[in-house]
């Protein structure tokens, strides 16, 4: 598996999709932002516990290193520094925000939901705060309803914050599992006008599918007990031939939907960003497009696999390592447990 940070960075040349009529916005990010923890455990960190190999890893994941919450860090602090972040990006104050949006499989407590604990840090008292559980697709899932209620006029700013600390439901006893997922927040201020237009949202599930990605026990059926903590019950448990296969299907057929509806084709997107789960996964799902090159973003081997922080902390790297330019038109698709997965098109404004 190549160093896929080493990828040329793609220039500013103008892109096709400027030259074509764009369907009107639906609403914009006007500031985004992410956080990943100081702490680093890397594959050969990994390797002296559980019986796997730095090399196994990069070659099987595209993983070398992955960030993990300090012992007293939850989800909701991760959010909050995203959310800082997205703030202050955007130029807008938490007193102006009229809603909180938090997608995250690993809340800090059942109950209340993270949002809630995100708003009383953000300080902005009385603004409806709700989590939304779509596992990786969960900040597209979340974009979606901000989207929505934008649109509606219903709401004018929205937070919309994807988190999760996967370390803290990891089974470091699966080998196949536990070298995947690392900590992580990712945060975009939506608002009707922004740096980043949304022209197209889709999202879907698929119940059948259930059973590839849970987490067994702690909920009503299975509620916690000592049996339950002795047996893994509250870690994730992953059927990762199966997941593969599903996440290569629904991610491209989300793609080829998306850009027919915005009147594109696929290899017209400067950028897609899909979810960041295996380097493999994404490589093939270039394939199937037909797009081999440096578009389709990869960019895990120093995060893992962030579940719902994955796409904004994926959209936020690439900003920050000069992969965004205005005219350009960006595919972001996220897939995860449910099955559940979420399409966004963003059109960079000049
Ligand atoms: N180190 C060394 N060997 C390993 C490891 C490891 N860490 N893990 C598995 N192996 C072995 C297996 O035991 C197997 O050995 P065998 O042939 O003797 O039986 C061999 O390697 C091949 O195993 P596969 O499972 O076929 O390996 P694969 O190439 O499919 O890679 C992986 C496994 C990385 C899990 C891949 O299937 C994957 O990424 N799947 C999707 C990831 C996923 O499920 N993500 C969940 C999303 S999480 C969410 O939504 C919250």
């Amino acid at each position: 598996m190549p160093d896929t940070l080493s990828r040329t960075v793609p220039g500013p040349s103008p892109s096709p999709s400027t030259e074509r009529p764009l369907p009107t916005a639906i609403c914009s990010i006007a500031g985004l932002g992410h956080y990943l923890p100081e702490r680093v455990l890397t594959n050969d960190e990994l390797a002296l516990t559980v019986d796997t190999s730095d090399e196994w890893i990069m070659e099987r994941t595209g993983i070398r290193g992955r960030h993990c919450a300090a012992p007293e860090e939850a989800t909701s602090d991760m959010a909050h520094r995203a959310s800082l972040e997205a703030l202050a990006d955007a130029g807008v104050h938490p007193a102006e925000l009229d809603l909180i949006l938090l997608a995250t499989s690993t809340p800090d407590t059942p109950v209340p939901s993270t949002a809630c604990y995100l708003q009383t840090r953000l300080g902005c008292k009385r603004v409806p705060a709700m989590d939304i559980a779509a596992g990786c697709a969960g900040y597209g899932f979340a974009l979606h309803m901000a989207a929505g209620a934008v649109k509606s006029g219903m709401h004018n700013t929205v937070l919309v914050v994807g988190a999760d600390t996967l370390t803290r439901i990891t089974n470091y006893a699966d080998r196949q599992s536990c070298i995947l997922f690392g900590d992580g927040a990712g945060a975009a201020v939506v608002r009707p006008g922004g740096r980043f237009d949304v022209l197209y949202s889709n999202i879907g599930s698929d119940g059948d599918g259930a059973s590839m990605i849970r987490v067994r026990a702690g909920g009503s059926r299975t509620p916690a007990s000592a049996e339950s903590v002795a047996s893994a019950g509250h870690t994730l448990e992953i059927h990762g031939r199966e997941v593969f296969k599903a996440a290569v299907l629904q991610m491209t057929d989300c793609i080829r939907k998306a850009a027919a509806a915005v009147g594109v084709r696929p290899e017209d997107f400067d950028l897609i960003i899909p979810h960041q789960a295996n380097a493999r996964i994404i490589e093939a799902v270039g394939r199937q497009l037909d797009i081999t090159d440096k578009r389709v973003v990869i960019d895990m081997i120093e995060t893992g696999n962030t579940a719902a922080a994955s796409i904004p902390v994926a959209l936020g790297r690439a900003r920050r390592r000069g992969l965004l330019h205005p005219g350009q038109l960006v595919a972001t698709v996220g897939f995860g447990a449910g099955l559940a997965w979420a399409c966004q098109i963003l059109h960079i404004r000049n």
